[in-house]
């Protein structure tokens, strides 16, 4: 179960992205914006972030103009791994070595079709841990210190 998110910047492209997963059969709950008027992102992207770290979603997915300010926004929150993602590559990466939980992009730096390469890349891939398993704790240490 995914948790979705975007301001006015990336409430479209946060449409294409719900359509997208009905038609591939994942649900998904929409925490909102649900008009194009304007939203401050942080409010959405802590929403979502504190449902996923909370262990109620396996994943988030947020969408701002630019991606940025929701990534910065959902890694403030304990427990989230937020990685902001403009090409297929490092959608597919950041599962494999970083174990992201929530991918962000931006309505205003990528299109639909892009958008949606970059949805399956990241959903499609799963953490491979081995090497990357310490690496991650690490990382995951620094919130505690
Ligand atoms: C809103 O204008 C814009 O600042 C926001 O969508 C996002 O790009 C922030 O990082």
């Amino acid at each position: 179960m995914i948790a979705i998110g975007a301001d006015h910047g990336g409430y479209e492209l946060k449409k294409a992205v719900m359509e997208h997963l009905e038609k591939r059969g994942i649900e998904y709950k929409d925490f909102g914006t649900y008009s194009g008027e304007a939203v401050d992102y942080p409010v959405i992207a802590e929403a979502v972030g504190k449902a996923v770290a909370a262990g109620e979603f396996e994943r988030g997915i947020l969408v701002c103009g630019t991606g940025i300010g929701m990534s910065m926004a959902a890694n403030k929150v304990k427990g989230i791994r937020a990685a902001c993602c403009s090409d297929t590559f490092s959608a597919k990466f950041t599962r494999l070595h970083n174990d992201a939980n929530i991918l962000c992009f931006g309505g205003r730096v990528v299109g639909a079709g892009l958008a949606l390469e970059i949805v399956d890349a990241y959903l499609d891939a799963e953490f491979e841990g081995g090497r990357h398993e310490k690496r991650v704790k690490m990382l995951m240490d620094i919130e505690n210190k």
